[in-house]
């Protein structure tokens, strides 16, 4: 039983003005193009089911992080806008602004049953303090709040934590699902195996793995995350992309990983470049003595094949975050693998975050694993059973 106030408690819905966080952090390609639309076609669910009441459908949600700038076209949700009506099966309106006058205008243009998406809530300064002021303006135009944005559950922003302080808030679908599917993984020992994790954002993931160290048997750790490992170790990594701030939440990881027997693997090998041009020299190099200039950007070969073995023979996997930049040909071989393990893993398998599983969709092997989260960091944390603080103001 979820302790979440649901959709259900919100009573009648027609003509009830719904104030909807989703997460629609997606990936956007060059020409504005959606690359992957996991998310928006897992948030529609919750936005159909309002429309489908006769309520008012006022959606909020992020695209990257412009830091309280308007970057268009490129943070624009526009594109969003698009793919969201085909998921929805009808016309989600989109407004330029947020808290301005053509956000007001589109809100006073639905009719009952109608939604707009209003325009990338990061664009307004106060967001990311989660700003009172900022909140009280995002709430203004409802009568209720929705939580659906599971992505983001871990954030304290103005539309996520923020607008709860001023309208009665309810977890919508997305939310539900993942916290009941993965509150019940965490229950069967998910957490219990291995853990690979990648990618950026280390000062997000790192908490997390440091509370999972206690129960896993072990982490491996690929992509950028594993240079703040290397780092703390004092490794040469070239020009490679290292998160300093996060040097002291790696020392913890590991100081945990030590004290509980659980296993930290870091890569051996990387696959580095001199630059990101087409004649640019690609190198497979030792992943602690990257050379001067170089940019490491894949797990190596080594690397990759020592990750899959575990992988495969694991009882239990979660990963989150790719092994590299495995948008560009050269380096995409390290999450290839991983996504090959994981796919023939006999074991619990769960994968989050918007660029692992977006790697994963697009290899067609989506339906190999057990589950597939919405969520990153915010699916480990709830794996790791630390609290997500924008379901705090939805319990029941
Ligand atoms: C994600 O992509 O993990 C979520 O949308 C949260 O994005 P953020 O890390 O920029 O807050």
């Amino acid at each position: 039983m979820s302790d979440l106030r649901g959709l259900a408690e919100l009573g009648d819905l027609e003509n009830l003005p719904v104030i909807v966080r989703a997460d629609l952090n997606v990936p956007i390609d060059e020409e504005g193009g959606v690359m992957d639309d996991g998310r928006i076609v897992a948030a529609a669910t919750t936005i159909r089911a309002l429309m489908d009441g006769g309520a008012f459908v006022i959606v909020l949600a992020h695209l990257g992080r412009p830091g309280g700038r308007r970057v268009v076209p490129a943070g624009s949700l526009l594109p969003v806008a698009e793919r969201l009506s085909s998921a929805v099966g009808s016309l989600v309106a989109h407004a330029a602004d947020t808290v301005g006058p053509l956000a007001r205008a589109s809100i006073l243009n639905l009719r009952p049953g109608d939604a707009v998406l209003l325009e990338n809530v990061r664009f307004e300064p106060g967001e990311d303090a989660d700003d009172d002021a900022l909140a009280r303006a995002l709430a203004a135009p409802g009568r209720a709040f929705v939580f659906d944005a599971f992505g983001a559950a871990h954030r304290r922003q103005a539309s996520t934590t923020g607008i709860a302080r001023h309208l009665p808030a309810y977890a919508g679908l997305v939310v539900a699902h993942e916290t009941a599917a993965l509150g019940e993984l965490r229950d069967r020992g998910a957490a219990a195996g291995v853990v690979v994790a990648g990618g950026a954002k280390a000062a997000e993931k790192l908490p997390a793995l440091a509370d999972l160290a206690r129960s896993a048997e072990a982490i491996l750790v690929g992509g950028a995350l594993a240079h703040v490992f290397l780092a703390q170790r004092g490794a040469s990594l070239g020009s490679s992309i290292v998160d300093r701030g996060a040097l002291g939440a790696a020392a913890a990881v590991e100081a945990a990983a030590a004290a509980s027997g659980c296993e930290l693997v870091l890569p051996t090998d990387v696959v580095s470049t001199d630059g990101l041009t087409t004649d640019a020299r690609i190198a497979v190099e030792a992943a602690d003595a990257v050379g001067d200039g170089r940019i490491a950007l894949d797990i190596g070969p080594e690397t990759a094949a020592r990750y899959a073995e575990r992988i495969r023979a694991a009882s239990h996997v979660v990963w989150d975050g790719p092994a590299g930049a495995f948008e560009m040909e050269p380096f995409r071989a390290g999450t290839d693998a991983l996504i090959a393990a994981v796919s023939d893993c006999p074991g619990t398998v769960v994968v989050g975050g918007g660029d692992t599983t977006a790697a994963l969709r697009a290899s067609g092997r989506a339906d190999a694993v057990t589950y597939v989260s919405t969520g990153g960091a915010s699916m480990l944390d709830l794996l790791a059973g630390r609290d997500l603080p924008a379901l705090e103001g939805l319990r029941a």
